[in-house]
Parts: C-alpha cells; structure tokens; sequence
C-alpha cells in the first residue's frame, strides 16, 4: 500500500489495483541476470515476432513521414479499416462506421478512458471474478459500488446465470465481460450472451465487451460477440485491440467500438490524457487488418499444441488439476489440494524452479488457489517448466507441511 499521507498522494491513489504480472516479470528477470534458466510463463504476451507485413507499413509510414499528431480518436482510415473489420468478423448489422470507433495506445487505456467517460461515484458496476485487474482498477477509482461475481470452473469458467440475474438492478449501468477470458481461457457460449443480452435491455445496462481475445479462439465454430444480438450494438462496448492477435504488444495499439455520442465523449479522455496514438503505429494496425490472415491462424495453431502439452503435462501432476482452455493463451489450473496461498507457491515455483506464474489470486478472491500460466512459450520451454514444475512441487509441500 502507498503511503498516502507521507508522499501527499492524493486519497484516490489508494483505490487503484495493479496488474501483478509485471512485478513477476521483474522478478525472474532479477533471476535471469544471476545466470539462471527462466521459463516465462507470467506475462500476457505472445513471444512471437510481429508479422514482417505490418513491421514493413510501419516503417514506410516513417519514411513517408507519417510522423505527426492525429486526430484523438485515431486516424479516419484506420477508424474506417476497424469499423469494416470489426462488423464483418463480428456480424455486426447495421455495420459499425468510423465514428462509433476510438483508437489508443492498448486496449488497456481505452477501457480506463471508457469506463471514466461512464461511472460516477455510486453507479452500480459488474464484473466476474477472476479478471483482468483493469476493470476493478477504474470502477473503483471513480468510486463505483462494485459488485464482483465469481466464474465457476465447475460450469467451464463461465458464470452462474441465476447468480448474476439476482445482482442487476434498474441501478446497474456496466456489467463487464471477456471471453475468451484472462486469466481463464475460458469462453461464454451463445446461450449465456443472450441471457445477458435479455438482462442488459429490461436492466438498461451498458455491456463492456473485452473481446482482445477473439482471434486466439480454438472452438472451431465461429468467434459469437454480444454485440451482433439483436438489440446489442446500440448495448455495446466492444473493446479489442492489436497486442494479441497480431503479436504487437509493445507498439501500444488497441481500439474500442460503441455508440457515436459515446465515441466522442471517450475522444475527450483521449485529448485530455495521451492526445493521439503514434501515427505511423495507426498506419501498420490497417497494415494488421488488411494484409494476410494467414500468420494470425499459424500462431493460433502454434498456440494450440503449446496448450493441448500444457494441460496435459499439468494433469499428469499429483495434485494439480486443470481445464482444458477454449481460448487466450491461458492455463488456469487448480492447485488447491496443495496450497490455498497460490502466490506463495506461485514465488516459490519461481524461485526454486525457475518457473515465472501468477497467482490465482492476484486476478480477484475467486482465483485462490489457483495458478495462471501463460503458455506464450515454445514446446521446449513448457516441458522443462513442467518437469521443474513436478520436481519443485513436493519440496513446497514439504515446506509447508512443516
Ligand atoms: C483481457 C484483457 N484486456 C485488455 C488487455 C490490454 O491489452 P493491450 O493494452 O496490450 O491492448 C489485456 C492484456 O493483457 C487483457 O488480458
């Protein structure tokens, strides 16, 4: 905790959450620069390489000297290249247009921009737990009242259907949403967005849709967004974004689409906070959704076989059970018949094994006892870290038996 008093913080400070995952990383880096083995497993990121195509835009975009300021809601061909993407992967009918779109440097600040452009102090706020700390992060900075309700692994990590139609009242205004889901992998089905969808119009809720994951989907039927139910895409933030699918993390590009007034109003956010993103940035993200398809698929099929060894491996270890993830590139398995503290073990994983993870936990109270491993690793990586993993375990136990 900040020491509030002492630095002349202001009070607010003390109400922002944080993503845990960069401390870990900082941590096995520590680590690594003592010359040991480190798997990563703790980060959100894919290890591949961008996609020579959009690397190439970029650099041409410098070259052709795209290197000034932009509107705030992002350039209007981009806006357009999102809109035409993002209504025809989604089914979006009428199709979405430049200006129900706002672009910024991630997904991350266009969520702390949309939901500061939305909550009061008071106004009724609904996510599930675990989750992306981002949420939380916002809603209770602006003083929400939050109201947190569990996934369920026993129902695949989605969430009880009665439980969230008990918590919404005419005082909801967000109820948040992510599928495919951090730090799950878990996926809503049509069934469960339609009773949402049901809930949002007799509620008059506005649903936030954090669908950065709809690229990394391994169902094989096709990506449902809330936002193509009818009614929904007057309902509907949808939030995405270029680090995920496109493996562009660090070049900070990320979108959101939502009704025009609503645009204009998170534009402002926009103006007033980083003012626009980088312009030659703007200009390999229509690059991204443009070009060849084809190294999204690769690194999703990459992906799956990283995760089918994963959980398999994971399964075969005494006392860890795990899901199968229908999406992200995510594992969250269960480990608590060994320890409740998943972030002592979590530490200890690390620290012994070399193994960076997160701990359940530090996704909300509904991750106790639980791990979340990023399975942005190569085959090789994965099994040293799960036979590190299984050699590390029993000295843990031990410890803690003591
Ligand atoms: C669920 C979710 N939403 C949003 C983001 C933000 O992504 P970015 O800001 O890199 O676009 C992340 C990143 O980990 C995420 O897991």
């Amino acid at each position: 905790m900040l020491a509030v008093h002492e630095d002349r913080l202001a009070a607010a400070v003390a109400r922002l959450g944080s993503e845990n995952a960069f401390e870990i990383l900082a941590r096995a880096r520590e680590i690594e620069a003592r010359g040991r083995r480190v798997v990563h497993m703790e980060i959100g990121e894919p290890d591949f390489d961008t996609p020579e195509h959009i690397k190439k835009a970029a650099v041409d975009a410098l070259y052709e000297n795209h290197t000034h300021y932009t509107p705030s809601s992002g350039l209007p061909s981009l806006r357009a290249t999102i809109a035409e993407y993002a209504s025809r992967f989604r089914h979006v009918n009428p199709q979405w247009e430049a200006e129900n779109v706002v672009v910024g440097p991630g997904a991350k600040p266009v969520i702390w921009n949309t939901l500061s452009a939305l909550l009061d102090p008071g106004d009724e706020f609904i996510y599930f737990d675990p989750a992306y700390p981002a949420y939380a992060s916002c809603a209770s900075y602006h003083q929400a009242t939050i109201h947190a309700i569990p996934l369920l692994e026993s129902r695949n990590w989605r969430m009880d259907l009665d439980e969230l139609a008990r918590r919404v009242s005419a005082k909801t205004k967000v109820v948040v949403i992510n599928s495919p889901h951090n730090p799950t992998g878990g996926v809503l089905t049509k069934g469960d967005l339609e009773f949402i969808a049901g809930l949002a119009g007799r509620f008059d809720f506005l649903v936030l849709a954090d669908e950065i994951y709809s690229r990394n989907f391994y169902l094989g039927s096709e990506y449902v967004s809330i936002a193509s139910l009818p009614g929904m895409r007057e309902r509907t933030i949808v939030v995405d974004g270029f680090s995920k699918a496109y493996a562009m993390t660090g070049w900070r590009l990320g979108y959101a689409l939502m009704p025009e007034r609503l645009a204009r109003t998170v534009t402002l956010f926009n103006n007033n906070t980083f003012s626009c993103v980088a312009s030659f940035v703007q200009m390999a993200g229509i690059a991204a959704l443009t070009g060849p398809d084809e190294p999204v698929t690769r690194m999703n099929e990459i992906f799956r076989t990283r995760r089918d060894r994963l959980i398999e491996g994971l399964n075969a270890i005494a006392g860890i059970s795990c899901l199968v993830p229908e999406g992200a590139f995510y594992a969250f398995p269960n480990v608590s018949e060994i320890t409740h503290d998943d972030r002592a073990l979590a530490k200890f994983l690390l620290d012994e094994g070399g193994v960076a993870c997160g701990g359940g936990s530090s996704f909300g109270a509904a991750g106790e006892g639980y791990l979340r491993f990023s399975y942005a690793a190569s085959l090789d990586d994965i099994d040293w870290a799960l036979q590190s993993i299984a050699k590390t375990l029993p000295k843990f136990t031990n410890l803690s038996s003591r």
